[in-house]
């Protein structure tokens, strides 16, 4: 049955190079084809689908030559099947195999469009690839082999480091997208990957060294390269010193832990509180994960840990397991008997970094939901814990200061330390420690000081680890 058509404007077409199996239009073809509509030969219609940016465009999927032809004449409108939803197929693939029904694919262009297929969805079989242009299965085969074994090579990775935060099975083959029976194959050679990497960093080359050469991150190199030994030796050799007393301040983030994120918190704070609150192979719960620093630390200290965040990135951080903590139905992300010995809940501190984050965070609640949410998750941590689980909470005093003189200041829209300490304490826990561990205030420039002093205006550098336990009997 032949496929509807309607008529749209041919400058509402786009040639998109992303999805044109071929290296040229021919030229020659094009010019036949102009000659074929001055004599009034009527040619089947194009096909395109809806542009995925630009609204009101489409991409050609079928048709280049007809397309060509028509501006090249001064044809202002054409025919055209437009197809709105490809089933899954990928539109490169759809392409090349609509382009070989008149003409094959030159052997550049076939390898050329299996590597580009296979590179955007690695999940592609080499059956499929090669019915769509034209080759057999064996021959794409020979097409991808280097790239499948990239991308085998970054799966095992992704495998090797999701296991050693102590997720299991089943949630990595998850969030891989692949059978727990291939996660347990792979797990069995794990130990044969880091062989190459220790025996690099036992010739004397530099963690870092090693992590560029390997494509690995330095977190995951830091935890091969600090095996077996004692917290305090990991602090030594990270160049950490130990803070015994209860403020904890640093100048800077350590940047080999954690991404660039906003309201990065600086890893040293995150080992201090592993140091003293935890143990060597613990398990470490972080439900608002961000740019990941409690999971580097963790693999540097060789804690297990399990995070979340609602902001997805599977590629770079498969470790972090999507998750939205959301107000009006809060669900604990996993199921299964195993509770952590450590959570440390770094949220967002109400507005501060507001204009960074997704509307959809908690910094978007007003006062009053975002200190209910936070009740409501302290009262469902507390059910998901164990009897001896820590809880770090970090946060900083919220004041409404903007041009207000000190003396001016109300309580109104201010979330000051002692609100999270009643309702630590309204939802079962009791707090044992709190620690001072202020935001740096070098990046206040000059000229604002100078301006908040003449006003009189009190800044806010105060933020703190508030440590709480499961209150007795509760
Ligand atoms: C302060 S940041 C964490 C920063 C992290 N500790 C670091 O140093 O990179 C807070 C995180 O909470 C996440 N978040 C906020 N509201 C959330 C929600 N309702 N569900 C899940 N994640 C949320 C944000 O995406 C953000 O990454």
């Amino acid at each position: 049955m032949a496929k509807p058509t309607t008529k749209i404007p041919i400058s509402s077409i786009i040639l998109d190079e992303e999805i044109y199996p071929r290296k040229g239009i021919d030229q020659k073809r094009v010019g036949i084809f102009a000659e074929n509509i001055r004599d009034g030969f009527k040619f089947d219609p194009v096909e395109v689908e809806p542009h995925p940016d630009r609204p009101g465009k489409y991409r050609l999927l079928d048709g280049v030559h007809r397309w060509s032809a028509f501006k090249a004449v001064g044809v202002t409108e054409t025919a055209a099947v437009i197809i709105k939803d490809l089933d899954g197929i990928d539109p490169l693939l759809y392409a090349a195999q609509k382009a070989i029904g008149p003409r094959q694919l030159t052997e550049d262009e076939a390898r050329e469009t299996a590597r580009r297929a296979y590179s955007k969805n690695t999940g592609l079989r080499s059956a499929d690839i090669g019915k769509a242009i034209g080759r057999s299965r064996q021959t794409v085969d020979s097409y991808i082999a280097d790239l499948r074994a990239a991308s085998r090579l970054g799966q095992d990775i992704k495998i090797f480091r999701m296991g050693r935060f102590g997720i299991p099975q089943d949630r990595i083959a998850k969030r891989l997208g692949l059978p727990q029976k291939t996660i347990s194959n792979h797990s069995a050679k794990m130990p044969v990957l880091a062989n190459q990497l220790n025996i690099d960093l036992a010739r004397g080359f530099t963690v870092s060294q090693v992590a560029k050469k390997h494509n690995w991150t330095e977190p995951m190199v830091w935890s091969l390269a600090l095996e077996g030994k004692e917290d305090l030796q990991r602090f030594k050799d990270l160049g950490w010193g130990l803070r015994t007393w209860d403020l904890w301040n640093w100048n800077d983030c350590d940047r080999r832990f954690g991404d660039d994120w906003p309201g990065r918190i600086p890893s040293q704070m995150i080992a201090h509180i592993l140091y003293y609150f935890s143990d060597q192979n613990d398990l470490v719960f972080d439900p608002m994960a961000g740019g990941g620093v409690v999971a580097d630390t963790c693999l540097a200290l060789n804690r297990k840990c399990w995070s979340f965040d609602m902001d997805d990135r599977p590629d770079t951080r498969p470790e972090i397991e999507p998750c939205f903590w959301d107000v009006t139905d809060l669900k604990w992300p996993i199921k299964g008997k195993t509770k952590p010995d450590l959570i440390i809940f770094d949220p967002p501190y109400f507005k501060k970094q507001s204009n960074n984050y997704d509307p959809d965070t908690i910094s978007g609640l007003s006062k009053e939901n975002y200190l209910e949410f936070l009740e409501r998750f302290f009262s469902l941590a507390h059910l998901n814990a164990k009897k001896s689980t820590k809880m770090a909470f970090i946060n900083a005093d919220w004041r409404d200061f903007q041009s207000t003189p000190a003396k001016n200041e109300t309580r109104v829209n201010s979330i000051l330390i002692n609100d999270y300490l009643r309702i630590l304490n309204q939802s079962g826990w009791q707090e044992t420690h709190i620690f001072q561990a202020p935001l740096s205030s070098e990046r206040f420039k000059t000229n604002v000081v100078s301006a908040m002093q003449k006003k009189k205006i009190i800044g806010v550098t105060s933020r703190y680890v508030i440590m709480s336990k499961k209150k007795a009997g509760l």
